[in-house]
């Protein structure tokens, strides 16, 4: 029974009610029935016992034993009802009896359903001349009344057996099927599936709670839609101030840098001029002392070579202050491109040559000037131009070629290298601020990403390109012809 669904339990009960009901009925049917019949059989015996006692009037007063044989045998054989017939006279001395299949007349009265009946004769309706006594049995009837009611049982368990099944059926159809349905669509729910909808067309209030359910599923999965939306806004604004603030924090580390650098070099400046002056001083002296003839002629040529050195180190020391520091601030204004590009070619030398890369520069733009923030965009090129140096190093052949060119209004500044392209997932990275591939103390990641944001402000454009199978990295700077 535990393991039985509701409709399954309901046509249970439904079988056992109507068992019982049943039962109850027929029995009450059965027990009035057999008291009816009861009834009726009396009073039948009664009417056939006056009847046998007509037919015995005259042979009994004539004491005619062939014809008083004769009525017996007769109502013997025609009443099956009649089991045994005794005649005696008024002094109750026995002048016939019988019985049927010749049974002991006192056996068949200890037989159930019999009954002994008992009338006296009279002749003339007025003279006792005997008795006449007949033993009656119903069990004829009983037997019947029986096989009626057992067979009453019998189609009531058929019918209640029937009713059950049919039941059964339509319990499941109207309610075991649609609540296995909301089950399964609730526990799809608890498991965070709610994609799912289950069938309207049950009758009642089990579809009423079915179209209810659907309505819960949409309105938590408009409300799941929502709170993605919300989430990816969220997530969208997060992303957007991350960059922002990475830029910031870019910015503001670059700029300390540049101003370390700045002070750095201003002082180192002011400690090289100094002794750098005089030994152009001396030098200078010394070759006063060779027109004087004080030195041999052939040492003069020394004496150039040192003060011309002496002049490079100073030009270097005084770009390099120049150069070194946080120009963010600076306002634009129009310069020089020739001296722009020597500054630059200055300035990259050193670690050039130190890592022995061949660097060419060619200059095909018509413009003599520049509009713009000429530390920033020095800064820019110098950038692209180191990180070039540092691809190539160790490569076998080393070379980094800086060309500037016009090209539809812009001034473009290319910086190719020997290095042959950049990874791709390097490529969708690179102008993040903090994105390095280099060591820690080699590499910032600041370089590209503070170089993108120094072009964005002059409406320019930097932009990675893999030209002949070599690495490019591309300024283009709207050529802007100031009044
Ligand atoms: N010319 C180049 N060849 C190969 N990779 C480069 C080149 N320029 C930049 N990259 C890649 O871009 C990254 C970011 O460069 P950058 O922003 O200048 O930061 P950093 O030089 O400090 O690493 C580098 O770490 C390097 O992986
Ligand atoms: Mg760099």
């Amino acid at each position: 029974m535990k393991n039985l669904s509701l409709s399954q339990r309901i046509s249970v009960y439904l079988f056992f009610v109507v068992c019982v009901s049943t039962f109850v009925m027929n029995s009450t049917f059965f027990i009035v029935l057999q008291n009816q019949s009861e009834d009726q059989f009396n009073l039948q015996t009664t009417e056939i016992l006056s009847n046998i006692n007509r037919y015995y009037q005259i042979p009994v007063w004539n004491l005619d034993y062939h014809g008083i044989i004769t009525v017996t045998d007769t109502w013997l054989q025609t009443r099956s009802g009649v089991l045994a017939i005794r005649v005696t006279d008024e002094a109750s001395n026995l002048i016939v009896q019988k019985t049927k299949e010749n049974k002991l007349f006192d056996l068949l009265l200890k037989q159930p359903h019999t009954i002994l009946k008992k009338e006296k004769i009279t002749h003339d309706n007025r003279q006792h001349i005997g008795f006449v006594e007949v033993i009656f049995s119903n069990a004829d009837i009983v037997e019947q009344n029986n096989f009626t009611y057992i067979k009453s049982i019998l189609g009531s368990l058929i019918f209640a057996f029937i009713l059950s099944l049919v039941s059964n059926h339509f319990l499941s159809l109207f309610l075991h099927r649609p609540l296995q349905n909301l089950i399964s669509g609730t526990q799809a729910a608890r498991n965070s599936n709610y994609t799912i909808r289950v069938p309207e067309d049950a009758v009642g209030e089990i579809g009423m709670l079915a179209s209810e359910f659907n309505k819960t599923m949409n309105a938590i999965q408009d409300r799941d839609q929502r709170l993605l939306e919300h989430n990816n806004q969220l997530e969208e604004i997060i992303r957007l101030r991350t960059i922002e603030l990475d830029k910031q924090r870019a910015n503001m580390i670059n700029s300390a840098r540049l101003a370390a650098l700045g002070e750095f070099s201003a002082g180192m400046s002011h400690e090289i001029n100094n002794p750098l002056a005089v030994i152009i001083g001396k030098a200078t002296i010394l070759r006063t002392f060779v027109g004087k003839g004080l030195i041999a002629p052939e040492y003069e040529i020394h004496f150039i070579k040192i003060t011309e050195m002496c002049d490079r180190i100073s030009k270097i020391i005084k770009n390099l202050r120049a150069y070194a520091r946080d120009g963010s601030n600076d306002p634009f204004d129009s310069f020089e491109l020739n001296r722009f590009l020597s500054d630059i070619g200055e300035l990259t030398r050193l670690k050039l040559d130190k890592k022995a890369i061949n660097f060419r520069m060619q200059n095909h733009s018509s413009l003599l000037k520049i509009y713009g923030k000429e530390i920033p965009l020095s800064q820019v090129i110098i950038n692209l131009i180191n990180n070039s140096a540092d691809a190539v190093e160790n490569a076998m052949d080393k070379w980094v070629e800086l060309t500037i060119s016009d090209k539809d209004g812009h001034i473009v500044f290319s910086v190719k290298d020997s290095g042959q392209g950049i990874p791709e997932d390097v490529q969708k990275k690179m102008m993040t601020p903090f994105f390095t591939t280099k060591i820690i103390g080699k590499g910032t990641g600041l370089g590209l990403s503070i170089s993108k944001g120094i072009i964005e402000e002059h409406k320019g454009e930097l932009i990675y390109s893999i030209e002949s199978g070599n690495t490019e990295f591309i300024v283009r700077l709207p050529i802007v012809t100031k009044a």
